[in-house]
């Protein structure tokens, strides 16, 4: 079988690593891929976002398998336009995959079918915002997001009044986000622990993956803003056996039937982004895709062939596909760019890697790095995952941290915090 991975971050090389070890897998494509799939796979300079050229590629190719990393083509319609052309792809079509796209769509979705969220209002003007804010309806810290893709950026929580109307006066009349800002939510804050609950579905049966944890902060301790993840670790330690029964009934289940009955059957990844509140596991989030960095963690305990999942979901025979998962932990630190998730440096060469390639236990997934002329480069915010699996959560971490200061570019900082248990926040 020949499969097309399309993506360049993290989770791609991850999976192009688990698909790597398929039984029915002879070649497999990267489109653009990275450094790191350059070993496994066929590296094809072809944009996640060209469409038209992905399809060419396909078609020419004979590719049986198209499995897409991120977001942005699956809303853009990338499932649909290779369904018609008889070609078999993994992933959502363009109106699932609004439940990523549209983040008032989600809010919606979930009010009309009683699926446990926080409080929320639509805004779509300044105006209207502003006086929402000072209702008293939401009390502070207040959550506003801004409808669409923002690549991670466009959640703000925002402690006071002053900060709340400085955020919708940079989204809505700014257009920090463009088009973004057209309509804007205003959240309810939501308090507890943050988890991250990802399933395979073929549109009627879910198959859950191993749970993780992702550390979306940039800084130790939850400190500074948001990234799209620093690093994960599997299992999260605060989901047990009663929470998963609970979120599979009161949220997963009733997403995907309800999202069928609505005339937009789910195929692929929904990730559910969920904290767990005081009333029990919340939505924050839905994502119709991997998590980047929690694939990492869970394809090194991945046990069964990851295509069968895949084909399970495209070909709507899932039941019949059993996921076997090792017992053992395991975790990913990413290492990222001076000023990530600001602005940041590329091109400063890494120095290290060829050493703890050869580390055992140790695996390396590539994320934002550049091969040029026999040397490594830094080509992104996040650039490198180093990732373990060992018995305990300690033996993993140790293992991780030990390795870190091997490899060293100009300004690289990471977490040292991944995988410590951490407090509600506040
Ligand atoms: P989202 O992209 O909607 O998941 O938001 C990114 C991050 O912002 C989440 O992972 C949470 O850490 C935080 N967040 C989003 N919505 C809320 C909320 N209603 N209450 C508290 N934190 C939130
Ligand atoms: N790590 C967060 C995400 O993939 O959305």
């Amino acid at each position: 079988m020949k499969v097309l991975l399309i993506g360049s971050g993290g989770r791609e090389h991850a999976l192009a690593w688990k698909i790597s070890q398929s039984l029915h897998v002879k070649k497999i494509f990267c489109s653009p891929g990275n450094p790191g799939t350059m070993a496994i796979a066929d590296n094809v300079d072809i944009s996640p976002e060209d469409i038209p050229a992905l399809l060419e590629f396909a078609s020419k190719e004979g590719i049986d398998l198209t499995v897409v990393g991120p977001e942005v083509p699956l809303t853009l319609g990338i499932v649909d336009e290779f369904e018609r052309m008889k070609l078999k792809v993994f992933g959502p079509k363009k109106n699932a995959a609004e439940l990523e796209g549209s983040k008032i769509f989600a809010k919606q979705f979930m009010k009309r079918h009683k699926i446990p969220t926080g409080d929320f209002e639509v805004v779509e003007s300044p105006d209207q915002a502003n006086k929402m804010l000072s209702s008293g309806r939401f009390s502070f810290p207040v959550v506003i997001k801004a409808d669409g893709l923002a690549a991670g950026k466009g959640v703000i929580i925002c402690k006071n009044m002053p900060l709340a109307e400085k955020t919708i006066n940079e989204i809505m009349t700014e257009r920090k986000f463009g088009e973004a800002g057209n309509r804007v939510l205003i959240e309810e804050f939501l308090r507890g622990k943050e988890v991250s609950f990802i399933v395979i579905t073929d549109g009627a049966v879910a198959v859950p993956l191993v749970t993780t944890m992702d550390h979306k902060a940039v800084y130790d301790g939850d400190k500074g803003p948001n990234t799209g993840g620093m690093g994960a670790i599997s299992p999260s330690p605060y989901t047990d056996r009663r929470l998963f029964d609970e979120v599979m009934q009161t949220i997963v289940t009733p997403t995907i039937t309800r999202l069928l009955e609505e005339g937009r059957k789910f195929k692929g990844v929904l990730y559910v982004g969920l904290m767990l509140t005081d009333q029990g596991p919340k939505v924050l989030e839905y994502n119709c895709r991997f998590g980047d960095p929690e694939t990492q963690p869970q394809m090194l305990r991945l046990e069964s062939d990851l295509v069968d999942l895949l084909m399970g979901s495209v070909e709507e025979n899932l039941s019949r596909v059993k996921a076997k998962w090792s017992h053992k932990t395991s975790g990913c630190v990413v290492i990222a760019s001076d000023g990530y998730p600001g602005p940041y440096q590329k091109g400063l060469v890494i120095k290290g890697l060829k050493n703890v390639m050869d580390i055992p236990g140790i695996t390396i997934f590539h994320a934002g790095t550049k091969f040029q002329e026999g040397e490594t480069y830094t080509n992104g915010g996040r650039v490198l995952n180093v990732c373990a699996s060992e018995n305990t959560l300690t033996e993993t971490m140790t293992k991780i941290y030990e390795t870190l200061p091997l490899i060293s570019f100009e300004g690289m900082f990471y977490r040292s915090d991944i995988g410590v248990k951490k407090e509600e926040n506040k």
